[in-house]
């Protein structure tokens, strides 16, 4: 076995700091997430795109989960700019993309249309509430999305965790180096409690490594930062890992929190980045009530293994048993509820942000530390 092939046979490289951008005088002003887009798109995470959606492909993935050609491909990505700014948007002409006043790529744009909010919400979100952040951010962002090819001519400066900042083409060549032939990618916003850790572990039974890949661009406000979460994940693996059967870095995505459609998505930028499987446990991208507990597995029945491209590890609900003095799932464990510690993560960040310590059957000691140290520095800060 080999590692996956990226999505569409070819990992996409749009990544030219060479290109001339002076010369370009128009310009097109983008939001963090467009941003973050625009490096995922250039540096191959999002293979088989090459920019950002046209009006054929936003359509045929908002309604069908796939791209105008048949890739799956779940979540529209777009770049949506204000009524007054597309006024000045030709088809054809070359923009400089630009956020903070400095540009960070260049499109051809190639389409400019208006889309449908309300059925985009209905379709990747499965609602229209405003409550829900995905739908609040696709509602607050601009009403008219620019599509068209990009390139990426300077990438975003980092401050912090720089290691942790790897393209798809170099994690490639480090699991190669590794010697590893099957990777399971995991995808957290959280840090990593026990449950988490059981379900890691347990696939890492049957593969040879683990791409531990949390995702680190915009969350909503409550979630733990991400510089917070990046010393629990070093404190976790450093003590409860094997140091060469797992491997960190980051994906710099904003988060969607849009469920079922997201965790396809998830699945394909992993597959993109070398992974051969990927876990999918409960509510995975979930927010609220708004999904079912295994909606996020159920919808990969939509499209064959083939066309996928990645072996998807569902996992059931985890949590330690005190009667079976275990971590366990439902598929594994008889006992009843009142013998599961089970916190939501609600209440884990209200526990921490007070400065109480959850139990360690639901969270590691080193990572509880860390988390509370975080926090109140953040709040020092605030
Ligand atoms: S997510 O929004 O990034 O998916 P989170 O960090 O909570 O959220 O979850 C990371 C992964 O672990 C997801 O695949 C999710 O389904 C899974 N997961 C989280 N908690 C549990 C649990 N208690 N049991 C089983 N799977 C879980």
């Amino acid at each position: 076995m080999a590692l996956s092939t990226p999505h569409g046979g070819t990992l996409v490289n749009r990544w030219n700091p060479e290109k001339p951008v002076e010369n370009i005088i128009k310009e097109i002003e983008i939001d963090s997430m467009a941003l973050s887009d625009l490096e995922l798109i250039a540096t191959g995470a999002y293979s088989p795109i090459e920019g950002f959606l046209t009006k054929e492909d936003y359509e045929s993935v908002v309604n069908n989960m796939r791209l105008a050609d048949g890739h799956v491909w779940s979540i529209p990505i777009t770049l949506p700019i204000s009524e007054d700014q597309a006024q000045a948007v030709k088809i054809g002409e070359e923009y400089r993309l630009v956020y903070k006043e400095e540009t960070y790529g260049v499109i051809t744009v190639s389409d400019l249309f208006e889309p449908n909010k309300e059925v985009e919400a209905e379709l990747v979100y499965r609602t229209t509430d405003l409550a829900h952040p995905g739908v609040k951010k696709l509602f607050d962002r601009g009403n008219i999305y620019v599509g068209g090819k990009i390139t990426l001519t300077k990438r975003i400066e980092r401050q912090q965790f720089q290691s942790y900042y790897l393209d798809p083409a170099e994690t490639r060549v480090i699991f190669e180096e590794k010697g590893w032939n099957t990777v399971v990618g995991f995808q957290t916003r959280n840090p990593v409690h026990r449950a988490h850790e059981y379900i890691q572990k347990t696939a890492l039974e049957t593969v040879d490594g683990l791409f531990l890949n949390p995702l680190v661009g915009e969350t909503k406000s409550d979630d733990i930062p991400a510089d917070v979460r990046m010393e629990s994940y070093e404190v976790l693996l450093k003590n409860y890992y094997p140091q060469d059967r797992v491997y960190l870095a980051v994906f710099p995505a904003a988060m969607r929190y849009a469920g079922p459609r997201e965790a396809i998505f998830h699945a394909m930028v992993r597959k993109n980045y070398g992974c051969t499987h990927f876990i999918v446990g409960r509510d995975h991208a979930g927010v609220g009530d708004y999904y079912g507990t295994y909606d996020a597995q159920l919808i990969f029945s939509n499209f064959t293994v083939e066309e996928l491209g990645i072996n998807l590890m569902f996992f059931e609900h985890s949590f330690y048993c005190s009667k079976c003095e275990n971590m366990a799932s439902t598929k594994t464990c008889p006992h009843g509820k009142e013998h599961h510690a089970i916190l939501s993560g609600t209440k884990v960040r209200e526990l921490l942000r007070n400065g109480e310590i959850p139990p360690s059957t639901f969270s590691r000691k080193e990572v509880v530390e860390v988390l509370i140290k975080g926090l109140r520095e953040h709040a020092l800060k605030a």
